[in-house]
């Protein structure tokens, strides 16, 4: 199938055309994050005029780049939630015009499924064997998506079904680089400001707690974290800022991981481990959860998204998506939905 995506939920337009949820034939993004760099974080209003402006002439340019004319298109998929409700909206009311007039059929996607589906994109990419070419999926796979709105560990049968093993309690680990490069003077968004700022430190210097180690969950919680930080900073005045961002990045990609690891050893069938959202695009992240790969004695795949574009919101997992609950859910994937602000991944992926 050719599916046009279309995803607006935060500060980003964004329309791609994907072939078969594998082969992305176009992927657009204009975002409007640079106004937002100075600032602790996006400001909602000032996103949604923008999408406003950028909605058509990024719709074109997707369109042309694919080489495909609404005619050529099977389904159209568009983000429905959860995110910023301005700038759902623009995305949601422009997919529903378009359906109308070109009687194309509308799936309303959850946008975290879309991250679910974003290692597909291109055949995703294998850390331990960067040559691998396109793999079929090997379910069960355990997910980690990690992003500045959400942090779940999933385990899924399917494409579109599975368990929910762990979520945070409180804090995204995105808002935790976030609020943490804000405390350390880095710029927004604090994931890549603080990963650049790491790669001139030493992880070891300083020593961040490891939260929840002692209770019987795999959730997650990042405010004890984010706590040790502002006391580190606090109490070492002339503290080596490149030291503290590499320990303090350390410090997330441990309590990460570690959920990642009680699951990984306990369940051999685990096939591929995955890690997408925001988040995924951290390299540290990534070489330690290879690290983790290797070490067990199944060694499962770790499976991340082909490009650092499909890691950060884009409309490419989308269209994935779209397709994926087409193929698994037939007719049901229709269904007539609404656009919203908070809505659970629960609600969309269906229990095992
Ligand atoms: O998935 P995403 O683009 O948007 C949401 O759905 O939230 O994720 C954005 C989050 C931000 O909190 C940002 O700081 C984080 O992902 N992020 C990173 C990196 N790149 C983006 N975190 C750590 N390391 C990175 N390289
Ligand atoms: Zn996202």
């Amino acid at each position: 199938m050719l599916i046009l995506g279309i995803e607006t939920s935060c500060d980003e337009t964004s329309v791609a055309v994907v072939r078969d949820g594998v082969h992305v034939l176009s992927n657009i993004i204009a975002s409007s994050r640079k106004t937002f760099e100075r600032l602790a974080g996006v400001i909602p209003e000032q996103a949604a005029r923008h999408q406003v402006e950028c909605m058509m002439p990024v719709l074109r340019d997707a369109l042309t780049q694919a080489n495909v004319t609404y005619a050529d298109l099977d389904a159209i998929a568009v983000t429905k939630g959860p995110g910023l409700l301005g700038s759902l909206l623009v995305g949601t009311v422009a997919s529903r015009a378009i359906a109308s007039v070109h009687k194309i059929p509308l799936i309303g996607v959850h946008h975290t499924l879309g991250h679910l589906s974003s290692t597909w994109l291109d055949g995703g990419l294998f850390i331990q064997d960067k040559a691998a070419g396109l793999r079929p999926a090997s379910f069960p796979i355990l997910t980690l998506s990690a992003s500045g709105g959400h942090t779940d560990l999933w385990l899924r049968s399917s494409h579109t079904a599975g368990t929910l093993l762990g979520r945070t309690r409180d804090d995204a680990a995105g808002e935790a680089f976030d609020k943490g490069a804000s405390m350390l003077g880095l710029p927004y968004p604090g994931g890549p400001s603080i990963e650049k700022t790491a790669k001139e430190g030493k992880p070891d210097a300083y020593k961040f707690p490891l939260p929840l180690r002692n209770e019987e969950t795999f959730d997650y919680s990042f405010s004890g974290l984010k706590t040790a930080l502002k006391y580190l900073l606090r109490d070492t005045p002339g503290a080596n800022i490149p030291d503290v961002a590499a320990s303090y990045q350390d410090g997330i990609c441990a309590h990460l991981l570690d959920r990642v690891e009680r699951i990984l050893k306990s369940n051999s069938s685990i096939r591929e481990f995955h890690v997408v959202g925001g988040v995924s695009a951290n390299a540290r992240l990534r070489e330690l959860a290879a690290a983790l790969c290797s070490r067990l004695s199944h060694a499962p795949l770790l499976r991340v998204p082909k490009t650092l574009a499909y890691c950060t919101d884009n409309a490419a997992m989308i269209a994935a998506a779209g397709e994926f609950v087409i193929c698994e859910r037939g007719n049901d994937a229709y269904l007539p939905f609404a656009t919203e602000a908070s809505l659970p991944l629960e609600a969309t992926i269906a229990a095992q």
